[in-house]
């Protein structure tokens, strides 16, 4: 694909102020907020975004285990009706006293976690994920009800980034532990009854953040940053090469009579935050789509959301400081032969890719992301073209995750909506930005003027006004 001419890096005093990841104090409400623009008519429900925000006095750590703060918009009738602020309420004193602990197999309580990652709606409920342990269910207005384990079927942690099959609507994921068994498998039906839980055999404990399904696998991501507590372990994980570097392929039927077997490929060292999407093409074959980091850009990434929050107490941002680069990525695997192949499919620096979640598992043609420092801005990758749309933003903005929203009278994969927050590098009000998925160098057809800063922060989904 074609390449941009690269920006200069963003200055470190961009970051001044107070940082673009720095917490904000309190919990507020605002109602009829101003919006330029026109909101889609057609969209009614709410969008909701997490992040770490760390509680007033908290020590700022590493930028992954702040304490979660959800901010959402609700949006009805072509007005944005409010916005509010609520952290997710982890205190497990403030748990029903009669309920259990919520144990793994070697007693860790599971509902020990930050809370910080993502927020979905599955089998009716709002579910606050984290991959430290349990969900947190939540109402629509974004108060905490507790700990969440599938009716104490849940015994290990769970990803935040489960896949919903978008035939079915079962809901596959993933718990991962320092501790033996260091992978198991899950499967929810629809209604979001756990009906499979199961262990995978891997060599040893790593972060696993993210994984794939296509119809017919389920696509494991077993790379080299391994777990490794120490005297400073906010997060305690390290790039070690010597772990080796694997994807493998297994049965999405594995735990419901289907073999947990999994096929192993030695890959080139990496690691991947995030997955794009994956499929089967017409030989068989799984395509992965992915942002990778090669050694360089991962442990630079490490290092300035980790080391540059602890020395600053607030500055860095996972797409944004030092030098790395992490980029668009194809691995295509032969699940029976194990024949392999990878190639970079572009060398723009992005992360948080997102797509229509209707096509999950299946074949997409479109995939967004958000670009880098040098070329800040949100990407629509057209993948069977072979080009890509850029959305240039103010170096001076932060642009977060563009959350796809079908149309209501969808034909075509892209016809939608991206919504997304952009936040000041340096400014008291945050936005959030309704753009037009099929014409995204156009712009925001919407800008709704939120009350506050806004911290850059990780995922967030539409939830749907049902009904
Ligand atoms: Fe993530």
């Amino acid at each position: 694909m074609a390449t941009r001419e690269a920006r200069p890096v963003r200055s470190p005093a961009d970051y001044a102020d107070g940082g673009i990841i720095a917490p904000v104090p309190d919990e507020i409400d605002a109602r009829d907020l101003e919006v330029i623009g026109s909101i889609p008519p057609e969209l009614d429900g709410r969008y909701l975004r997490n992040g770490p925000n760390p509680l007033p006095g908290d020590r700022a750590g590493h930028w992954f285990v702040g304490r979660g703060m959800l901010h959402g918009v609700r949006i009805a009738g072509g007005r944005a009706q409010w916005y509010r602020n609520r952290w997710v309420d982890t205190d497990p004193a403030s748990d029903d006293p009669t309920a259990a602990p919520m144990l793994d197999a070697n007693g860790r309580d599971l509902r020990r976690n930050a809370a910080n990652t993502h927020v979905i709606e599955h089998g009716g409920s709002l579910l606050v994920l984290c991959e430290g342990g349990v969900p947190y269910r939540v109402t629509p207005e974004l108060g905490t009800v507790g700990a969440f384990d599938f009716s104490g079927r849940l015994r290990t942690a769970m990803t935040a980034h489960p896949k919903t099959d978008p035939s079915t609507g079962e809901l596959y994921f993933y718990g991962y532990s320092a501790t033996s068994p260091y992978l198991t498998f899950h499967v929810a039906d629809a209604a979001g009854n756990l009906i499979a839980s199961t262990p995978v055999d891997v060599p040893g404990p790593t972060m696993m953040h993210d994984f794939a399904i296509t119809e017919h696998y389920v696509v494991w991501l077993d790379l080299p940053v391994v777990f490794r507590p120490g005297p400073r372990a906010g997060m305690p994980f390290v790039w070690d090469e010597s772990y080796g570097a694997r994807i493998g392929i297994m049965s999405r039927r594995a735990g419901r009579g289907g073999s947990a077997a999994v096929r192993w490929v030695d890959v080139d060292p990496c690691y991947v935050f995030h997955v794009g999407n994956a499929r089967e093409d017409d030989h068989g074959r799984v395509i992965l789509d992915a942002v990778r980091y090669g050694a360089e850009a991962f442990t630079a990434a490490w290092g300035a959301i980790g080391g540059s929050v602890r020395s600053s107490g607030g500055h860095g941002s996972l797409v944004a400081d030092a030098g790395l680069t992490s980029v668009l990525h194809r691995w295509v695997i032969h699940p029976t032969t194990g024949a392999f192949d990878e190639e970079q499919l572009d060398d723009r620096e992005i992360e948080f890719p997102s797509i229509n979640e209707q096509r999950v598992g299946r074949s997409n043609r479109f995939l967004y992301a958000v670009s880098g420092s040098r070329n800040g801005g949100l990407i629509k990758y057209d993948t069977a073209a072979g080009s890509a749309t850029v959305l240039d933003f103010d170096t001076r903005q932060h642009i977060g995750e563009a959350v796809f929203v079908p149309a209501v009278a969808a034909s075509n994969e892209d016809d939608g909506w991206l919504i997304s927050i952009v936040t000041p590098i340096a400014g008291s009000r945050s936005e959030l930005h309704v753009m037009d998925a099929t014409d995204v160098g156009a712009g925001p057809v919407a800008r709704v003027l939120l009350p506050r800063r806004v911290p850059a922060g990780f995922h967030g989904s539409w939830i749907p006004e049902r009904g």
